[in-house]
């Protein structure tokens, strides 16, 4: 079969999952209480995936050229019995890693099953190690001390860890060097993400961005840093080791290094919508096409349209103006 590739000539190698749109945290930048408060509405049972039809479809995306599958949601550990979902995936053909992104508030309950299912690897979100600002950015009730403990089982079962932060300027800038001598000597690979316009309700503007660059210079007053090659070309964090050690340090550059040339990345939604970028404003319904009744040659000729049409690079052309006013779906939808 020849290569599936995109109006840029980008081929389908990554296929990110949502399972829920659902999230125990109310991050104020991602899932606003306001509007994500009591009233608001959910996916129903009803129109989130089966399992069953997520596996029907990521068969297909594997056969399609899809060599890693990561599981998002809102929070995927809120879905029940996932790791029935990794035990299904972990046995397509083809398939060289499945990771799941997730808050870890549930981890340490979680992760021995998971580890055992098939799953490689958690990539888990913390912002803060300060208890009170930790828990003002999630409003969630949580302790940090709750995710470490999930960091620490993770690692302890074997899977792979590495932690993500959004930094955003007056939020937890202050929590940049704290976070990285705390993961340094824990030996995980702490990634700093810019703050990114995802959405529509997460007040973004370039002010609130704190760049690679900012944030590199402030580290490189306390540790030497030498760059680490990427382990394949598309790779979203730009890697640092801390020199004398096998401990890295990343960062996802969405908004000053944009990296859409060579995307990959493929996004099912919950609800089986099929976008293109993470900024997009709409996505191709898989689920209507998978309950009509199709078989896979129906299903083939849904996706590979979607893929060979594609020619987005949102994050190459950000500009005031389409972070304010271009339609976006929400990150809690669509698993960033
Ligand atoms: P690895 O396979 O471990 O490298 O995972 P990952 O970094 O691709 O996934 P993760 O879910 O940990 O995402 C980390 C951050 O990168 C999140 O803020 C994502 O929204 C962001 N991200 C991932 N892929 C893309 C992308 O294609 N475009 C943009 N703009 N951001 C992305
Ligand atoms: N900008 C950058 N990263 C974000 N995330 C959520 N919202 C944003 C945003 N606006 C991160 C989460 C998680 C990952 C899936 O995306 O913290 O680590
Ligand atoms: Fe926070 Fe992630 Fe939940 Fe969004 S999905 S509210 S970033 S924990
Ligand atoms: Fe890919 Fe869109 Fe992100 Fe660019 S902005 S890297 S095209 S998901």
């Amino acid at each position: 079969m020849s290569m599936l590739t995109d109006k840029l000539g980008r081929p389908l190698h990554d296929l990110r999952i949502s399972v829920t749109d659902r999230c125990n945290f109310r991050c104020r930048y991602c899932m606003p209480r306001e509007l994500f408060g009591k009233d608001h509405v959910f996916l129903p049972k009803n129109e989130l995936l089966s399992f069953e039809e997520i596996e029907r479809l990521a068969r297909i995306f594997v056969e399609l050229g899809v060599k890693k599958i990561r599981l998002t949601g809102g929070e995927p550990l809120l879905r029940r019995d996932l790791h029935i979902l990794v035990e299904r995936l972990a046995a397509l053909d083809g398939l060289e890693d499945i990771g799941l992104t997730t808050n870890a508030s549930l981890l340490e309950h979680s992760a021995e099953k998971l580890k055992a299912a098939g799953l490689h690897r958690v990539n888990v979100s913390l912002d803060a190690l300060d208890a009170k600002q930790f828990e003002s950015i999630s409003d969630s009730g949580v302790n940090p001390e709750r995710v470490l403990k999930g960091i620490r089982k993770a690692k302890e079962v074997g899977l792979g860890v590495k932690v993500n932060m959004v930094v955003k300027k007056g939020m937890n800038d202050d929590q940049i060097i704290p976070m990285a001598k705390f993961f340094k000597e824990e030996g995980i690979t702490l990634r700093y993400i810019e703050f990114m316009d995802v959405g529509q309700s997460n007040g973004w503007d370039f002010s609130k961005v704190v760049t690679k660059k900012e944030i590199f210079d402030q580290l490189s007053d306390q540790f030497e840093l030498e760059p680490v090659d990427p382990a394949y070309i598309g790779e979203v964090a730009k890697r640092y080791r801390y020199k004398g050690t096998d401990t890295e340090v990343g960062f996802i550059t969405s908004v000053s290094e944009s990296f859409c040339s060579t995307c990959t990345r493929a996004r099912l939604a919950a609800d089986g919508k099929l976008y293109t970028c993470l900024f997009a404003a709409d996505g191709k319904d898989l689920r209507e096409v998978i309950r009509s009744g199709v078989d896979d040659d129906g299903l083939r000729s849904a996706i590979v349209p979607t893929w060979k049409n594609r020619e987005d690079r949102y994050s190459d052309e950000r500009t005031e103006e389409t972070a304010r006013n271009r339609k976006k779906i929400e990150m809690s939808y669509i698993g960033g």
